[in-house]
């Protein structure tokens, strides 16, 4: 057996992906994050990321029909969502829910690539109505059905508030979900990637990451990050307590990342976003709060934050509620992480890695009587 050995699997080359690289900067298919958060919208990434190439006009307008007419989630689903715990948090009634929707899915059995990629459509199309009606329902509010003409970041906030978003909200959350939709093998991605290897499902694949992406290292800093901001309340209060917060040696959420060491890409670019909305909100104290705990992160431990820092506040901003923020991130990230299951199965290997064994040496079985 090879004795190399990295913890966390940092430096671990585990597969080869044509979908994303953090390599120079983040690019999804070729295209830099930049480029896609400014010109492009999330639709059209998603079908990207999924397709390999930007839609041409006739077939962004066939995936926008396709999103709009599947945006419906069977009625015994929505009766499962009113009786689960009204405390349950949000990512793990997503999680039920995705491995509930495999049971409807005409095709959840079949494994072959043009299934994998109309089981992704309907997916995209569905956890955005799960998320929305999970939300209403729980604030006991009836849920909205989705409006087929809307595009999927309208749509999603029309399904949540059942009012018409504004222009600069879809804007808003277009970016989020742009900047959130796909990062190469991160756990989640990973953990996915690993569950189909075995040869099981897409909606077994989907269940596994939103389980990962929930944890606070993951894609669970952005309402852990939120937490640090109300926690931390006004801004004369941060610098002290993120000296504190590094003497209990604490990990301040929000920062930090296991490639970007120099920054996240993703992270300068929704810092301007969620400056400008700050402004525009009257949310100026608290960006000044997240400034000053920046610039104290820096100047201790020169770690510079990533998306989830900005992310939480850009969603706060907009008054969305804390615990949908990491739902949202699923609603983004379901491209990412089906496009992966389709190209682990198109070239599919069993992961199967070994440990370094750390236990006693072989013994002797003894009975009961001489423990
Ligand atoms: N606050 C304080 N110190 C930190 C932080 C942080 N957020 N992140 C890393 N460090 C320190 C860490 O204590 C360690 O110090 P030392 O060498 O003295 O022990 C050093 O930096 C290296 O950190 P690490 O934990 O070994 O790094 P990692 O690559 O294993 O973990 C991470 C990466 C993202 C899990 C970690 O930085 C972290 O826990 N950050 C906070 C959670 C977070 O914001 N996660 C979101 C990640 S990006 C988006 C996403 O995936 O959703």
């Amino acid at each position: 057996m090879s004795d190399t050995y990295s913890p966390g699997l940092e430096g671990v080359v585990a597969g080869e992906t044509a979908i994303s690289t953090v390599e120079t900067g983040l690019t999804y298919r070729g295209y830099a994050i930049e480029d896609l958060a400014a010109n492009s919208t999330y639709e059209e990434v998603a079908y990207l990321i999924l397709y390999g190439e930007l839609p041409k006009a006739q077939e962004a307008a066939a995936f926008r029909e396709r999103l709009g007419r599947t945006a419906v989630v069977p009625k015994e689903i929505i009766e499962t969502l009113r009786h689960i715990p009204k405390d349950a948090p949000s990512m793990d009634v997503l999680r039920s829910a995705v491995s509930l929707l495999a049971h409807w899915d005409p095709e959840t059995a079949v494994g072959t690539h043009e299934a994998n990629v109309r089981k992704t459509e309907r997916l995209l199309a569905q956890v955005p109505v799960i998320v929305a009606a999970r939300q209403r329902l729980k604030t006991g509010q009836e849920p909205v059905p989705a409006d087929p003409k809307l595009t999927l970041p309208a749509n999603l906030l029309w399904m949540l508030r059942g009012q018409k978003p504004s222009e600069k909200g879809v804007q808003a959350m277009d970016v989020s979900l742009i900047l959130y939709a796909e990062h190469e093998f991160n756990a989640s991605t990973f953990s996915a990637r690993c569950v189909v290897s075995t040869l099981s499902d897409l909606h077994s694949g989907i269940t596994a990451a939103i389980g990962a992406l929930k944890g606070p290292l993951h894609g669970g800093a952005n309402e852990a990050a939120m937490k640090v901001l109300e926690e931390v309340g006004t801004p004369d209060r941060a610098e002290s307590w993120t000296r504190a917060a590094f003497a209990r040696k604490e990990k301040i959420m929000g920062f930090g990342h296991r490639v970007y060491k120099d920054g996240d890409p993703r992270a300068v670019y929704l810092k301007k976003l969620t400056t400008a909305v700050a402004k525009e909100t009257g949310n100026d104290e608290m960006e000044r709060t997240a400034e000053i705990i920046e610039t104290t992160v820096w100047n201790e431990k020169k770690i510079p934050p990533n998306v989830d820092w900005p992310c939480a506040r850009l969603y706060h901003y907009f008054g969305l509620p804390q615990d949908l923020y990491t739902p949202l991130f699923v609603v983004a990230r379901v491209v990412g992480w089906s496009a992966h299951i389709i190209e682990q199965l198109d070239h599919n290997r069993i992961m199967r890695p070994r440990a370094i064994y750390k236990g006693p040496a072989v013994r002797k079985w003894k009975p009961v009587s001489a423990r």
